[in-house]
């Protein structure tokens, strides 16, 4: 009985869930159970009424003894049970709010152009903003006695470099590095040494365009230019061409944009004319091409360098051009995030 009785202890002891436990009672006490089995194993008949007596309170004490700390283990692993399961979180306090970050508008204007022009079969491509004389003004038929230099105050660098008053500059480098035929969009900041005021900016966002091929005419730069305000205003866009100078294009335009909001009657937005300004383009000056080593005589093309800034500015209704570098949290996150 004693050794019984220390086995139990001992089996009771590394028992620590409630199935090990009840696996312990059975093995004890259960039906077929070693200490209820005891009198059946034990030569009982043999003994004296003494000794029964004496056995059976020892065998009762024994399974007293055995239900009791059966009990009380049971007990101390219902106890133990849901403190092993708390985390410590209280899921019923309120949640803190995330702050998402925003995209700011001219990355929108950007992403969006950059699907458009994708749809059509353009390669978007990167430039660097900081620019060699060269690309910005001379391989873009802009020599330097040419007038057109004074009208885009530059910040120069050293060693001849500068940067770049607008996108044109990586034309060039554009056909060089793909070569011909080419459809591609260049999106980027440029600088321009400018008083700041609501409507100039020292730093601004221009889109560049180009496509180069064979036989490529005004009425593919037009639809090209169409379907692109149509697809950024969701309007079917009236576009009309007026005669620009460019150094780098040949003819030169400028692509008005009819007024949207007063269909051509004129309001206060188009100045009364009906018409908005908006992309400078053209077909390519032969010189151009010449400078990025492609044959005029073979192939043309157009470009057209898009003023993203002034884009955001009409299709979000923003008022001041000094509000889109300021950084300022509570006006850059104001924009939907999925145009
Ligand atoms: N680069 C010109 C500007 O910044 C715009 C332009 C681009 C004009 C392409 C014609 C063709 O003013």
């Amino acid at each position: 009985m004693q050794a019984l009785k220390e086995q139990f202890t001992a089996d009771l002891a590394a028992a620590k869930t409630a199935d090990a436990i009840e696996q312990v009672r059975i093995k004890y006490l259960g039906k077929k159970g070693s200490i209820t089995n005891l009198a059946k194993n034990t030569d009982f008949h043999s003994l004296s009424i003494e000794e029964k007596k004496a056995f059976g309170s020892k065998l009762n004490e024994l399974k007293n003894f055995a239900e009791q700390a059966l009990a009380a283990a049971k007990e101390a692993a219902a106890n133990a049970a849901p403190a092993k399961k708390t985390t410590g979180l209280d899921l019923t306090l309120p949640g803190t709010g995330r702050t998402l970050g925003s995209l700011h508008p001219i990355t929108l204007i950007q992403m969006e152009l950059e699907s458009i022009f994708q749809g059509m079969g353009f390669t978007v491509v990167p430039s660097p903003e900081c620019e060699l004389e060269f690309y910005n003004f001379d391989a873009v038929n802009i020599p330097s006695d040419h007038p057109a230099r004074e009208m885009q105050d530059t910040y120069w660098l050293k060693n001849q470099m500068l940067m770049r008053t607008h996108t044109s500059a990586n034309q060039v480098r554009a056909m060089q590095k793909l070569g011909v035929p080419l459809r591609a969009i260049f999106p980027g900041r440029c600088f321009r040494n400018e008083a700041v005021d609501p409507s100039h900016e020292n730093t601004f966002y221009q889109c560049e365009g180009l496509v180069v091929d064979k036989n490529i005419s005004v009425a593919n730069l037009i639809a090209v230019m169409k379907t692109l305000l149509s697809q950024i205003f969701h309007y079917e866009a009236t576009v009309r061409l007026r005669q620009g100078f460019f150094p780098f294009v040949e003819p030169g335009f400028e692509l008005d944009f009819q007024c949207q909001l007063c269909h051509g009657e004129g309001c206060s937005t188009c100045h009364g004319t009906g018409w908005l300004e908006l992309i400078p383009c053209g077909l390519i000056h032969p010189r151009v091409l010449e400078h990025a080593g492609v044959d005029p005589n073979e192939y043309s093309g157009f470009a057209f360098g898009v003023g993203l800034t002034r884009l955001a500015m009409m299709k979000f209704g923003i008022p001041d051009i000094r509000l889109l570098n300021a950084g300022d949290v509570r006006f850059n996150t104001q924009f939907p995030t999925f145009v």
